[in-house]
């Protein structure tokens, strides 16, 4: 029988998978038991930038499947402090982390958020969501952006004054008028691009210090 050739979606499919085994920060993750190689983006994140999260903080980590942020935080809040992580995926449990399982913009999972919340105010948002991907570069983009008008609003409405913000975003249409908005909430804005980050990807990482 004759070899039917690839078609476009499964030889991108296959260069991904070629890309993903390739990729040494996969490997490091596989090697030191992480969940994902997003890990080192937040630990970078953490350790070059001024994002310091104190012992006894509250950090919600928005889009948190399958959940190494959420892991990587646990030590920085000690046991006074609170991990709150939310998806629309399961997670695998995590030993110091309450787990959602909710849209985060969902009145459910605001309800199940203020319920782990048990009166504590938020002190730091991290947000690693990216939207389900089209394909369509102008599509996801702005899905993205909604994206992070949505943790803008959530942070409005539920970071303590003085608190912070770290978000994943996508350079592109929107970006711009986005990065202005968060200004107008927080004291200072940074634009990171951790070295996990694969430079052919658009994202990077948005940090806003002290909510005004
Ligand atoms: C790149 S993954 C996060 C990886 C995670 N930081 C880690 O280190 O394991 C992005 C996640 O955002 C989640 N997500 C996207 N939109 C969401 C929403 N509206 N509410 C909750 N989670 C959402 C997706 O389900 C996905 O699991």
């Amino acid at each position: 029988m004759a070899k039917q050739s690839k078609s476009k979606k499964d030889r991108k499919t296959s260069a991904w998978f070629q890309r993903h085994a390739n990729d040494p920060h996969v490997k490091r993750a596989q090697k030191e038991g992480k969940r994902s190689r997003a890990a080192f983006k937040l630990t970078e994140i953490l350790d070059k930038h001024s994002l310091n999260i104190k012992k006894g903080s509250v950090v919600v980590d928005l889009g948190c499947a399958p959940g190494s942020w959420s892991e990587e935080l646990v030590p920085y809040v000690g046991s006074d402090g609170l991990v709150i992580g939310i998806d629309l995926l399961p997670v695998r449990p995590i030993e110091g982390v309450a787990l959602i399982q909710a849209d985060f913009d969902s009145p459910e999972g605001q309800e199940a958020l203020q319920e782990a919340l048990q009166g504590r105010v938020i002190d730091v948002v991290v947000s690693d969501m990216a939207p389900e991907m089209s394909g369509n570069k102008l599509v996801d983009q702005m899905r993205m952006i909604g994206l992070n008008e949505m943790t803008l609003h959530f942070a409005n409405q539920h970071l303590r004054q003085g608190g912070h913000i770290l978000m994943k975003t996508f350079m592109g249409e929107g970006y711009d008028n986005f990065r202005r908005e968060l200004g107008l909430s927080f004291q200072k804005i940074k634009n990171i691009k951790p070295a996990a980050s694969r430079k052919t990807s658009p994202e990077f990482f948005l940090l806003g210090l002290g909510k005004k």
